[in-house]
């Protein structure tokens, strides 16, 4: 074991090789990592030219002033046009762009005809609101077709979007509008949500009325969907049906720089207020495009669908611009799997025969807990690659995944990047890599990462350290809106002898160089003076038949430093575990990874504190843990578990 490394005492060696008939007709062959390799611009000019530009660039990257990074630099490029209007042009307007299924049982199918009039229509109607290109436009919307129109009309008149997740307060939404001063807000009455109406545009309201005079926002666009009344200020209110659907399909659209910006994100830092991660034109579209393509092993008649909610990256990457910009159809589902049965999704990827399914892991565990009885219920042969995102993924899970969901055949793919990254960094290919499960094994061909100590060296494998991105990549963020040195001092500080960007997670390289994620560093725990990855012991834990689900943090311990506290979900048929459940996981960790791995503490919860995006917030746990108050819960999507563990565990004592 490595002094500065991360152990990895865990043990995972099934290897499971792509389907051959796959790896026959694959987008991309295990030559293109040399190819990327040798010529690591002039494979993502290639990706770039995958696109249609108005102008062609003439310098792939300019990394003159580092760490602010301009891609494909003199070229020009409208973003709606290469998502929607030139597949109308190549012949391909019948082709469905979007199954849309509403949670109530709606649905709606819109072809890529349908979608260039829609986006053109809401091109016109924003620009008659008075939005002009570089202005900024918050989206506050469920998941129905109007978001992802309304984020390609606003990247068509070159307007900066921020999605801000349905799911968030109002106080969420004051914050961001404000922070980025947007001149208009687009939202719906409400969506649906476990089988009721669910409102939003009262939240949007209270947002305006916090902001008050210093208020940017000049006009809210509203969406019917629930048809519930709402509150109206004919001041500032336009209803989306008034001045979209009276609009011309006829926009013409201007070309923009490749660095013009796209849309700001907010991501959630470990302090302070909220990080607008910018993303601009050009090398995203590149990076979104091509990873979908080659990650997914996209195919013409393949159908897609990416649980994500537009309101993260991934549902920007992966289900607005990635797949449209290849022209691919997919699937969006508004609501919740279990509403009105906890077949949902099985139920919809067997009816619109879904062939690309991408979700996260947690979403994997809960279904486990349901049971594979549900899936087994419905015909998913259709399905031929999975993918997951959001958290590594425990090999029970893995293997759960592709048992039941993919027939024992489908490949996986573990995708590693973030909403700063903009599209995937480290993902097995489907047709190319062996994948192990819980590994997102390789870099993306053209992307380097690697895996450093606290020098900034990089460590040989079967050691740990941090991830580092060497080179910059397409679609890298390029600055927090409004605050370069911010973004300076958070991504670009800690190896800047080396220029490394830090990613912020901890990796291991296994004996033959396949790179896994150990969480974020400060998940890393350090036990008499080994550093054990929260992220190895829940994989333990959840490898265990009794355990749905686990968290674990190292709380401060007076003899090791930290000690490892376990928070576990047991799975329905554990029933309640029984007396001895406790001593029974806590020897199983022992077994799994070793003596040191052992838990001081297993608490039996009936819940685990997660964000709206499904991460688990650790930093409750090791209050409850450290038998600390409770921290600020409110970006928790249901504070009352809280409640429900502290409750459950006064108990226990
Ligand atoms: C984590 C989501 C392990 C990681 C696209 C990263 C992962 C953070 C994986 C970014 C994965 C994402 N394996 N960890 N496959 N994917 N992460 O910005 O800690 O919401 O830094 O972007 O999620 O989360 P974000």
């Amino acid at each position: 074991m490595s002094e500065h490394g991360i152990s990895n005492l865990s043990r995972e060696d099934r290897v499971f090789e792509p389907p051959a008939e796959l790896a026959a007709q694959a987008n991309v062959t295990a030559d293109v990592y040399d190819r990327a390799a040798q010529d690591r611009l002039g494979f993502w000019a290639d990706a770039a030219r995958r696109l249609t530009w108005g102008t062609d660039f003439d310098e792939v990257l300019d990394w003159s002033s580092p760490p602010f990074a301009q891609w494909f630099v003199g070229g020009k490029l409208n973003v709606a046009y290469n998502c929607v209007d030139r597949h109308v042009e190549a012949g391909h307007g019948d082709k469905v762009a979007i199954h849309f299924v509403g949670e109530p049982g709606d649905t709606r199918d819109l072809t890529y005809a349908e979608l260039k009039d829609e986006v053109s229509k809401a091109a016109n109607a924003i620009e008659e609101l008075g939005v002009e290109s570089g202005d900024r436009i918050a989206i506050y919307m469920p998941m129905i077709p109007e978001a992802v129109i309304a984020m390609l009309a606003s990247a068509r008149v070159g307007a900066v979007h921020t999605v801000v997740f349905g799911g968030f307060s109002s106080d969420a939404l004051a914050s961001r509008v404000e922070d980025c001063e947007a001149k208009l807000v687009i939202t719906a009455d409400g969506g649906y949500r476990r089988g009721k109406p669910s409102s939003l545009k009262p939240a949007v309201d209270e947002a305006l009325a916090k902001l008050g005079d210093a208020s940017p926002v000049e006009n809210v666009l509203v969406v019917r969907r629930t048809g519930e009344d709402v509150p109206w200020n004919g001041d500032v209110d336009v209803w989306w049906h008034e001045v979209v659907d009276e609009s011309s399909t006829d926009h013409r659209f201007t070309e923009f720089d490749s660095e013009h910006p796209l849309f700001v994100m907010y991501t959630s830092g470990t302090t302070g207020k909220p990080k607008g991660i910018l993303h601009t034109s050009a090398g995203y579209l590149t990076q979104a495009a091509y990873t979908f393509w080659a990650t997914f092993d996209h195919k013409d008649d393949d159908v897609y669908w990416c649980t994500a909610d537009v309101g993260w990256i991934t549902g920007h990457s992966y289900i607005t611009y990635g797949p449209t910009a290849n022209g691919a159809t997919q699937v969006l589902y508004e609501g919740t799997p279990d509403t009105p049965h906890k077949g949902r999704w099985w139920e919809i990827i067997a009816d619109k025969k879904v062939s690309l399914f991408y979700t996260a892991p947690t979403a994997i565990r809960t279904c486990m807990k349901w049971g594979e009885q549900i899936p087994a219920e419905h015909d998913l042969s259709s399905l031929r690659v999975l993918g997951t995102v959001g958290e590594s993924i425990n090999p029970e899970a893995y293997v759960w995944y592709r048992e039941n969901i993919g027939g024992g055949s489908a490949p996986i793919v573990d995708t590693w990047w973030q909403t700063e990254t903009g599209a995937h960094m480290i993902t097995p290919l489907p047709g190319v890599t062996a994948a192990k499960p819980g590994s997102a094994m390789t870099a993306f061909p053209g992307v380097t990462a690697e895996v450093v100590d606290d020098a900034g060296t990089p460590v040989g494998n079967g050691e740990g350290g941090y991830l580092v991105i060497t080179e910059p990549w397409p679609s890298m963020l390029r600055t927090i809106w409004g605050d370069d040195d911010r973004y300076v001092e958070t991504y670009w500080s800690r190896f800047k002898a080396q220029g490394y960007y830090f990613a912020g997670d901890g990796a291991k390289k296994d004996d033959d160089g396949a790179i896994w994620l150990l969480g974020r560093v400060d998940d890393v725990m350090n036990v008499s003076g080994h550093r054990l990855s929260t992220t190895e012991i829940e994989s333990a834990l959840v490898s265990h038949p009794k355990v749905a689900e686990a968290a674990v943090v190292g709380a401060a311990d007076e003899t090791t430093g930290q000690a490892v506290c376990a928070f576990v979900i047991l799975r329905e048929s554990a029933g309640d575990g029984g007396e001895d459940v406790v001593a029974e996981l806590r020897n199983h960790v022992g077994k799994e990874i070793g003596p040191i791995a052992k838990p001081r503490q297993v608490m039996v919860v009936p819940e685990l504190p997660k964000t709206r995006s499904g991460k688990i917030m650790r930093r409750l746990l090791r209050d409850v843990a450290e038998n600390r108050e409770v921290g600020d819960a409110t970006t928790l999507a249901d504070s009352s578990v809280v409640d429900l563990i502290t409750a459950g565990m006064s108990g226990a004592k």
